[in-house]
């Protein structure tokens, strides 16, 4: 791994700048989602998710320092992404509010590692653990695909801080 010297921002770096630059990129939208060993389940949204490697078969996504669920995945073997079609936003939203049980009355089907599968993604992708890098403020988690899954489908799109359909 290649690292660079110093946190210090450029000469006039504008903070403001760069996250409305980082909005013009249009993301899907992922529910990523895993079991701590006591059974309890955790979850919430994220369009961080990218490919990594085709072989081995790789994905990644960024968690925040200061996301409650940082603790679940930090120890998970197995976590799941499921990618939201477009008619799933209130499931988007559920699970980017804050506290509250984002399982209640939760319909979903078990993946092979016993994790949630949402009826009706566009994909899922069931990840063992692989790697993590803490970066910035964030925490990089790397997954070996281990099933995956997919139902072509209008996706559920992120573009300018606002949900689209694509
Ligand atoms: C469209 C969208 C994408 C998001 N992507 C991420 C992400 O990639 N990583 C992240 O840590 N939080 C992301 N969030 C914010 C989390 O979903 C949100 O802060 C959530 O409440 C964190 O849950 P937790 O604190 O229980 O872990 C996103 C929110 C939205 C609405």
């Amino acid at each position: 791994m290649t690292t660079f010297a110093a946190d210090t921002l450029a000469p006039g770096f504008d903070t403001g700048q760069f996250r409305s630059a980082l909005a013009q990129f249009a993301t899907g939208v992922t529910i990523v989602m895993t079991r701590t060993p006591d059974g309890a389940l955790h979850g919430l949204t994220v369009n961080s998710f990218n490919s990594v490697s085709l072989e081995p078969p790789l994905v990644l996504w960024g968690l925040a320092g200061k996301a409650r669920s940082l603790p679940a995945f930090s120890c998970a073997s197995h976590y799941i992404v499921n990618v939201l079609a477009a008619h799933q936003l209130e499931l988007a939203l559920r699970f980017a509010r804050g506290p509250g049980d984002r399982f209640a009355a939760l319909d979903y089907a078990e993946s092979p590692a016993g994790l949630p599968i949402l009826p009706g993604v566009a994909a899922w992708f069931e990840c063992r653990a692989r790697s993590r890098y803490p970066e910035g403020d964030h925490v990089i988690f790397v997954g070996q695909v281990e099933h995956c899954h997919f139902n072509p489908s209008k996706p559920l799109g992120f573009h300018g801080g606002k949900f689209v359909v694509i």
